[in-house]
């Protein structure tokens, strides 16, 4: 077992695995749901889980402000809001993309917890990271000056600290499992920035688990082999907390062929696979991260990488303020517009 840092305990866990009746049905296969959207704060999802121990690290440096970075709509960034926001502090969320152009999704909930957002609009040829972090300094900078202490929280919460949430996650994964007759059952959840998959890797291995592990890669940042960047991260990760085991890239099963080839965008599949779980679970998936994901299970469903009948937890790892957000907000209005009657 590895040596854990501190955290500020302030989740109500563990989060509900439940059964989905109908989409098992549908798809012809045992598909159970474990809810990390519902953990509390910001309106939820994965990210609280590792900024649990972010701001332990924070508290024990004597932060008063949190700076992180992500796209435009970042759930991450409106996750840190409202930590921050819980603990008083102050937060600046710094992110390069397209102007939205209005204050809507997760930058109103941001706001709404009094969050300073930035977006910093790109031109063309410009190195997108290079100017996340130089805005991010620029954030840190300016709360210096201010005579406060501000603390850098990474993309995604996705260094080698950010794993600690979903370690702790595989565990109690692991437990709920056992006691629900699913140990060999199959995960499969939505990767990103790599650090919820990563914590769930070592956490299972850690816990000698019989869970299998797959990740969805919702975006061709993670080309062309995902396993490949995952490798590099693991090195820093076993290096970190000095893990005595080792892994190689065919630990990592990861798939590339469902991001419909950028990251958040509007794909007329994804809302399809967000209207089926509505409309037979009541349970409501965004369409950046979630949605992609379960529309990758009913593909993989159909295609047999999902045996008739496997048994598969699909983690939420929240995101839903995104379908706010005039990406997809928009394209959803338009095909739904037809159910709404107004009676003058
Ligand atoms: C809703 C949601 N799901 C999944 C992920 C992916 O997690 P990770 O970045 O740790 O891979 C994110 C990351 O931003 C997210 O916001």
């Amino acid at each position: 077992m590895l040596k854990k840092p501190a955290k500020v305990s302030f989740l109500h866990l563990p989060t509900p695995v439940e059964y989905l009746p109908r989409v098992s049905e549908e798809l012809g296969i045992d598909l159970y749901i474990k809810r990390e959207d519902l953990t509390p704060y910001g309106t939820g999802g994965n990210k609280l889980r590792k900024l649990e121990y972010f701001l332990a690290d924070a508290q024990a440096q004597g932060a008063t402000a949190l700076v992180t970075v992500g796209g435009p709509q970042t759930n991450h960034g409106r996750l840190t809001a409202a930590v921050a926001a819980k603990y008083g502090m102050k937060c600046t969320i710094v992110t390069v993309g397209a102007d939205p152009g209005e204050v809507s999704g997760n930058i109103l909930l941001d706001r709404i917890m009094g969050a300073e957002v930035v977006v910093v609009v790109p031109k063309e040829g410009d190195d997108e990271d290079a100017l996340e972090a130089k805005y991010a300094e620029i954030a840190m900078e300016k709360y210096r000056a201010a005579g406060e202490k501000p603390y850098f929280v990474p993309m995604g919460g996705s260094n080698e600290l950010g794993i600690m949430g979903y370690y702790e996650c595989a565990q109690e994964l692991d437990a709920q499992a056992r006691e629900m007759g699913l140990e060999d059952a199959r995960i499969i959840v939505t990767t990103g920035s790599l650090g919820t998959y990563m914590g769930l890797f070592v956490g299972l291995k850690e816990c000698a688990s019989r869970l299998k592990l797959t990740g969805v890669c919702i975006s061709p940042s993670s080309d062309p082999v995902p396993s490949k960047r995952m490798i590099g991260y693991f090195k820093r990760v076993k290096e970190y907390f000095g893990l005595d085991w080792d892994a190689t890239e065919a630990d990592f099963d990861l798939t590339n062929k469902y991001h419909y080839g950028a990251y958040n965008n509007a794909v007329a599949d994804v809302r399809e696979s967000v209207y089926d779980m509505g409309r037979r679970e009541g349970i409501i998936l965004d369409a950046c991260y979630t949605g992609k994901t379960f529309n990758a299970i009913r593909k993989m469903a159909a295609n047999g990488e999902i045996k008739p009948g496997e048994k598969i937890i699909f983690i939420h790892t929240g995101g839903v303020p995104g379908i706010w957000g005039n990406i997809h907000r928009i394209p959803f209005e338009e095909e739904l517009k037809g159910g709404v009657t107004v009676i003058k």
